[in-house]
């Protein structure tokens, strides 16, 4: 049984992957802004360093996997946490730990979005693939807050994509999942939302298989996904939404 860490591990989708790895009898450290092992803010590069320098004393360099699952949904009126917590706070942390995953040949999951490949500001995207957060946040102040949420998933996703070969290369397995509508606090804040209200209810009505997705199912993919069953899957994003994807882009794959 291995050890492995999980940012935003302490509600939602995390804590659901959480459950799902103690329950096949890992040791599981939470980093989270909450309720967690690791208390650190993950939208201040101060507090990612803080999470890195402390899970390697935590684990004693032996770190079996990564889950990358804190994030801000596009209700926050702060625009520019949302790139810092959903990109950066992501990126930043695999990247610290790189050493010790490779150490273990470990598996990485970034917990992504359907939303990601969604029509957003490129020069967004650009500025965080180029690691210039002062200029992705200024950019993010400019734009409406859903573009800002799905462009910090779709730069995610192609980070996770564009890197996948040299992490592979130390024997590190990087996917990512995309969940699709989830019902989580996060969903329900949104939801909650008036600005996005109607349109979040027409959106869980057209879910192909007929229903919100719940944290087990995601889970179930990440159990999947970190484990040796998936061992010749790499770079990967497996969309765990209902078939929304399918649906609303049939010839795009
Ligand atoms: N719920 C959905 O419908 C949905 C859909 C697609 C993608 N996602 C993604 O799934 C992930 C989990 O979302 P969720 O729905 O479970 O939300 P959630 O709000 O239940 O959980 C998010 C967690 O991230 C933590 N967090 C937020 N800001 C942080 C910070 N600055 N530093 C450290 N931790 C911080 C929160 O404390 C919380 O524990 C997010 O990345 C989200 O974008 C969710």
């Amino acid at each position: 049984m291995g050890t492995y860490a999980i940012t935003g591990g302490a509600s939602g989708i995390g804590a659901s992957i959480r459950e799902k790895l103690e329950g096949e009898g890992h040791r599981v450290l939470v980093v989270d802004i909450q309720n967690a092992d690791i208390i650190a803010d993950l939208s201040t590069v101060e507090g990612r360093g803080d999470s890195i320098a402390a899970i390697k004393e935590a684990t004693q360099y032996e770190l079996t996997g990564l889950v990358t699952c804190a994030g801000v949904g596009a209700h926050i009126p702060n625009k520019g946490l949302i790139a810092a917590v959903n990109y950066f706070g992501s990126v930043q942390l695999i990247e610290g730990l790189r050493p010790l995953l490779a150490d273990l040949s470990a598996s990485v999951l970034l917990i992504s979005s359907n939303s990601a490949p969604l029509p957003t500001n490129p020069k967004f995207v650009e500025a965080l693939l180029a690691n210039d957060e002062t200029r992705a946040v200024a950019i993010a102040a400019t734009m409406d807050s859903q573009p800002v949420y799905s462009g910090s998933k779709q730069a995610l996703t192609r980070w996770m994509r564009s890197h996948s070969q040299a992490y592979a290369a130390q024997s590190i397995r990087m996917n990512a999942i995309g969940p699709g509508y989830t019902k989580t606090p996060l969903s329900a804040a949104v939801e909650n939302d008036s600005t996005y209200s109607t349109a979040i209810k027409q959106y869980i009505d057209s879910i192909p298989i007929g229903r919100p997705g719940m944290p087990q199912d995601m889970a179930e993919a990440a159990s999947f996904l970190l484990s040796e069953k998936a061992s010749f899957i790499c770079g990967a994003m497996l969309f765990v939404d209902g078939g929304h994807d399918a649906m609303l882009r049939p010839d795009l794959f």
